[in-house]
């Protein structure tokens, strides 16, 4: 049997790897005492109603104890750190320990903020449970919660001491969650180099889950291993994401993270095609790899353009002018100050 694929991301003092294949959950105790400087008393094991995924942490520690939070974005919240780290205090959690997030992005990203600030910082190990969370939550440190104001606006840069990616739980996913993934996977096809080989649709799509999994984490582990603090090139990883952070704040249409993140890819080449930074076969390109993911490529019925560009600005990534990422003769990139008429024609391109 062969055993997982490691990916390193490459981050000095606070590097760590990323593990990908069937049953890689397994190897948490071992890999959790070979990567902490000693061997943590207590794993506080953080997780979600209905995830469902147990851990074994064998022998290796004192005592585990896991701390349940409630499903749905709701839980994303201050109040819910604020309840983990006081019953990680009653735990007697120290920074010597250890906490573990078995779940989605919902749960990775919350208990890794309360894993941040817990102590000013306790270790944290990650179990994705979701594609999406493997191919991009886990990955990367940052965590946060959201506000009444708006979606992660309070979090913190904290880096995970292992990811476990075990392909073995995607299994029990709903084809909605699953779909959900495979917009961000889709994403990772227009950042792939030549090299990486995230970028050839063609190859990717004949590959084990497992080894398309791991070209993507390979993928993102090398954007922010480039640019842990999205000061420039991590902006990459936004990719898609201005047009679906607007859909997802302007509500009701039901449409999951991954879907908005497809059409949202299919509006940036819209966008750029009319900046001259593409051409229409790129476009068409766009087209074809999400409609092949079996992804949406049009706006859902009932949004209105002026209500959508006034939330481009909303998304907090913006900083001064709106930036958007856009394809172009360098790939993509950061590019700040889109008219408005262009970005009202291009949204006018996908109904
Ligand atoms: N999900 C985008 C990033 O990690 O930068």
């Amino acid at each position: 049997m062969t055993g997982p694929i490691r990916i390193p991301v490459g981050l000095g003092q606070r590097s760590y790897d990323v593990l990908v294949g069937p049953g890689t959950r397994h190897l948490l105790a071992t890999e959790l005492a070979a990567r902490l400087p000693a061997v943590p008393r207590r794993v506080a094991v953080v997780t979600s109603d209905g995830i469902g995924v147990e851990v074994d942490l064998g022998e290796t520690v004192g005592g585990v104890e896991m701390f349940t939070i409630p499903a749905g974005e709701r839980s994303k919240s201050l109040a819910t750190v604020e309840d983990l780290c006081r019953r990680f205090a009653r735990f007697g959690l120290t920074r010597g320990d250890a906490v573990v997030a078995v779940g989605g992005g919902l749960v990775t990203d919350t208990a890794g903020f309360a894993a941040a600030v817990y102590h000013r910082g306790t270790p944290v190990a990650f179990v994705p449970t979701t594609l999406l969370g493997q191919i991009d939550a886990a990955i990367g440190g940052k965590t946060g919660v959201n506000l009444p104001e708006g979606k992660n606006l309070v979090g913190a840069f904290w880096q995970p001491s292992l990811v476990l990616c075990d392909t073995e739980v995607l299994a029990t996913l709903s084809a909605a969650e699953y779909r959900s993934g495979l917009g961000e996977m889709a994403k990772y096809h227009f950042l792939g180099g030549a090299d990486s080989g995230a970028g050839d649709a063609a190859a990717m799509a004949e590959l084990p889950l497992e080894q398309r999994i791991a070209r993507c984490v390979a993928l993102k582990a090398e954007i922010v291993a480039s640019d842990e603090r999205e000061s420039g090139r991590r902006m990459l990883l936004n990719y898609g994401h201005t047009l679906a952070h607007a859909l997802e704040i302007a509500g009701g249409f039901g449409l999951r993270h991954g879907e908005a993140v497809a059409v949202g890819l299919v509006y940036a080449a819209e966008v750029a095609q009319r900046l001259g930074r593409i051409d229409g076969d790129r476009v068409a390109e766009h087209r074809q790899v999400v409609s092949a993911y079996g992804l949406p490529v049009s706006l859902p019925a009932g949004t209105e353009a002026g209500e959508l560009i006034d939330l481009f600005g909303r998304d907090k990534k913006a900083v001064g002018d709106l930036t958007l990422v856009l394809d172009g003769p360098r790939g993509p990139e950061p590019v700040r100050g889109v008219d408005r008429v262009v970005l009202a024609e291009a949204l006018e391109a996908i109904r």
